[in-house]
């Protein structure tokens, strides 16, 4: 069994990455204990709460040191770039400007150990301001941090926060809108310097044959773009520069504009790299952990353990072609709407008459089957801006066709609303075929690097919405309505990751069954203030599940995906996982019955809770424990 067991580790570092073959070993863990394997049959820590600085069953100071060491000194104890903003001994006018003017496009945030964009998550202790008042608290932020890079970094965390009951997070980008790469008192494993990027020529997996794509789980979606564009081929990237392209991006589907030709992220991947909740470093594909392969392709990040890498498929590459739309109603009394009242692309339509934008709206929605079924997607947002003011744009996509090509599918949709009296003139010019990794890219991205308090609620409405005008037309009332009545912004992508489209291997991935069936992937959005009591933030939470009810009430056993969706998701378990679920919770389990990966909405997850002092619903800040039965 020894034997096998080396030979096995054996042959996965063979293949791996170089960061990959420097590994944990019983040279490491026989000098501290703390870092050792799991022994024995698994179960849950007897404590209910995980350790908490300060308490007795937090370590000392000297085994954090001697954790250090095992990790070749990459702990870090980092606090948040923000405190410079503050009066005390960490003020810095100059940090602070900086933070306030440039960082937000340079992607600054991304490169920090700690920050996640999304603020509320971690309690919004410490947003950066001008001249801030009050105090500067670390909140959710981790307490002490694993600049990882190598494997044997990552088992070692593993392995300390299992045996010290210590609270585990895994953070890549911090992109996450759900509060799941943050968490008070615990140990961070930071994946971002885990970056290496190879090219398996000749590779042969199951039926792919060909070039595939190795890389390490904290490659940036901007840096793969590159890593295409200087080897001419094209892999499955997102729609934003600096998210992950490996990651949570991956770990619970990941979209973007190839998403309805070749499918989600998750459906690429040929073989991945693990380092589980007992230590150990596994390879996954379909021959070997296979439960593993299953649950990582879809199943979510922060569950199962830490992916440290993805062999995933390359195609040839491909050409996109874009046309974009907009529908614009009631100039807004209010001068900052005023800017997104005019939108940026010039095929606009003005129209002063509520009932008729509507109209324009339902006509461009019912075209969206039309363009997942091309293998097309689209990206487009609606505003209201008060006062019946509303704006919308939208930029249609069609991977690897022709200009004559895209102007026939599109003709359709021009036609119908010239029936209804808007006359567009499809911008002719547009319709240039690019390639989908342009050119070489930098992390900037002016806006969406910035720190924020969005919230995302997801529906996916699947094809069976768009089967006759009758239950569009439903579907769609209760779609308006949230925006006219509720006031909510709407962001629409047009996804259809369908088996089909997945291909091999990914029907076989735990990707929510919904995303299968989707062609449209609706997010309303809306921001948290900063300033919200507990008790505020649980009324706006409900209101706003309240204004969503009709229109889960029209797409019955709908799901939602969980990337772009919101913690606070009724049903979670089947909105964000579908009939996948159970099997999921059997691997999570099975890998690990000592509750060491735990992250809000993540399978197996509503067995603890987040105690915070105040109450504040969804919140990092606050000591995990077990719910008590
Ligand atoms: C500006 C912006 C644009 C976006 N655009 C898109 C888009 O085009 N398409 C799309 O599908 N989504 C998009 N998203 C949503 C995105 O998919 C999620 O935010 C996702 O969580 C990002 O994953 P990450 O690894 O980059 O972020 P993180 O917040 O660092 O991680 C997210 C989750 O994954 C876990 N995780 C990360 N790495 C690992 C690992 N190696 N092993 C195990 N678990 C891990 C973390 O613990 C956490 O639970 C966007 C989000 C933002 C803020
Ligand atoms: C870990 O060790 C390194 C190298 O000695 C040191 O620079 C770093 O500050 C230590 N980390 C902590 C949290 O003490
Ligand atoms: C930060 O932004 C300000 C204002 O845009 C600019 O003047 C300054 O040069 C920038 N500083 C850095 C260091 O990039
Ligand atoms: C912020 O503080 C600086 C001095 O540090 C002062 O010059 C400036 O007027 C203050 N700004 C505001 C908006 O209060
Ligand atoms: C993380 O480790 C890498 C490699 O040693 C180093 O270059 C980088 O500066 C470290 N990051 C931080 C924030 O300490
Ligand atoms: C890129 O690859 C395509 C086909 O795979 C080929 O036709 C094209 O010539 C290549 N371009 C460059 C610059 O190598
Ligand atoms: C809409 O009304 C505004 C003034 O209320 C007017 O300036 C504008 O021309 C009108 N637009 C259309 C398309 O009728
Ligand atoms: C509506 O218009 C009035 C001015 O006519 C303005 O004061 C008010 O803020 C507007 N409402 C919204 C929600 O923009
Ligand atoms: C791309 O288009 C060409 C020509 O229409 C077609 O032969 C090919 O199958 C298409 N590729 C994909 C992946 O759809
Ligand atoms: C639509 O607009 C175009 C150009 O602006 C014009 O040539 C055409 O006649 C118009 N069609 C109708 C039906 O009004
Ligand atoms: C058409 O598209 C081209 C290229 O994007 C752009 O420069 C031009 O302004 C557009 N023209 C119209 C009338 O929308
Ligand atoms: C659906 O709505 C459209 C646009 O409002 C309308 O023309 C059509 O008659 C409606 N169809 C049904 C079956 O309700």
């Amino acid at each position: 069994m020894r034997k096998l067991c080396f030979l096995f580790l054996a042959s996965a570092a063979q293949a791996a990455l170089e960061f990959e073959s420097v590994l944990l070993t019983t040279e490491h863990t026989k000098g501290f204990r703390a870092v050792e394997f799991a022994k024995g049959e698994g179960r849950l820590p007897k404590a209910r709460c995980k350790a908490w600085p300060g308490s007795n069953d937090w370590p000392s100071d000297f085994e954090w040191r001697l954790f250090n060491a095992t990790l070749d000194g990459a702990l870090l104890k980092p606090t948040t770039p923000s405190i410079a903003c503050y009066r005390g001994p960490d003020f810095n006018a100059a940090t602070c400007s900086y933070l306030l003017n440039n960082a937000t496009n340079n992607g600054f945030w991304i490169d920090d150990p700690v920050t996640v964009l999304t603020q509320w998550t971690q309690g919004g202790t410490c947003m950066p301001a001008l001249n801030a008042t009050g105090t500067c608290t670390h909140g959710g932020f981790p307490h002490f941090v694993v600049n990882a890079t190598t494997v044997k970094h990552v088992q070692a965390a593993v392995n300390y926060a299992r045996n010290k009951n210590i609270r585990l997070i895994i953070k890549n980008t911090g992109h996450d809108f759900g509060g799941r790469s943050v968490g008070a008192g615990s140990l961070s494993i930071w994946t971002h310097n885990l970056n290496a990027f190879e090219l398996l020529k000749g590779y042969k997996k199951g039926s792919y044959s060909g070039t595939a794509a190795h890389f390490g789980s904290g490659l940036l979606n901007w840096q793969l773009f590159n890593e295409m564009f200087r080897n001419n081929l094209t892999i499955v990237g997102g729609g934003q520069r600096t998210i992950g392209a490996n990651g949570g991006w991956m770990a619970s589907g990941g979209h973007g504009h190839l998403t309805s030709l070749y499918g989600l992220a998750a459906d690429q991947v040929l073989e991945l790299r693990v380092v589980t909740a007992d230590g150990r470093y596994l390879v996954a594909d379909e021959e070997q952990n296979t439960d593993l392969f299953y649950a990582l392709r879809g199943g979510g990040g922060s569950t199962y353990g830490v992916v440290t890498s993805v062999i995933v498929k390359t195609y040839p590459p491909v050409t996109l072609i874009s046309s974009s739309l907009g529908i614009a109603c009631n100039p807004p009394p209010d001068t900052n709407a005023r800017a997104r009242y005019a939108p940026l692309d010039s095929n606009t339509k003005f129209v002063n008459n509520t009932d008729r934008f509507w109209n324009a709206i339902s006509i461009y929605f019912r075209f969206k089957r039309s363009i997942v079924l091309a293998g097309g997607t689209d990206w487009d947002y609606l505003y209201p801006l008060g006062n019946n003011s509303y704006s919308f744009r939208t930029r249609i996509t069609f991977p690897n066709t022709s200009a004559t090509a895209a102007e026939a599918l599109l003709k359709p949709l021009y036609d119908n609303l010239l029936r209804a009296g808007f006359n567009f003139t499809l911008n002719r010019t547009e319709l240039v075929p690019v390639p989908y990794f342009g050119t070489a890219l930098t992390p900037s991205s002016p806006g969406s690097n910035g720190l924020q308090n969005t919230r995302y609620r997801s529906r996916l409405i699947p094809h069976d919405n768009f089967a006759t005008d009758a239950i569009f037309n439903r579907t769609f009332a209760a779609m308006r309505s949230i925006t006219e009545q509720g006031g909510l912004t709407l962001h629409g992508l047009s996804i259809g990751p369908s088996a089909k489209a997945a291909g091999y291997p990914g029907t076989t991935a735990a990707v929510n069954p919904a995303l299968r069936e989707n062609v449209l992937h609706l997010c309303y959005m809306t921001t948290q203030p900063s300033s919200f009591t507990a008790q505020q933030a649980r009324d706006e939470e409900a209101h706003v599940n309240k204004l969503l009810k009709p229109l889960r009430d029209i797409t019955p056993g709908a799901g939602s995906y969980m990337n772009e969706g919101d913690p606070g998701e009724p049903d979670w378990q089947w909105s964000f996982y579908g009939a996948h679920y159970r099997s999921l919770l059997r691997v999570k389990r099975r890998r690990d019955p000592w509750g060491v990966f735990w992250a809000p909405t993540t399978v197996g997850s509503e067995g603890w809770e987040v105690v915070t002092l105040d109450g504040y619903p969804r919140s990092q800040n606050g000591r995990l424990c077990r719910v008590e039965q």
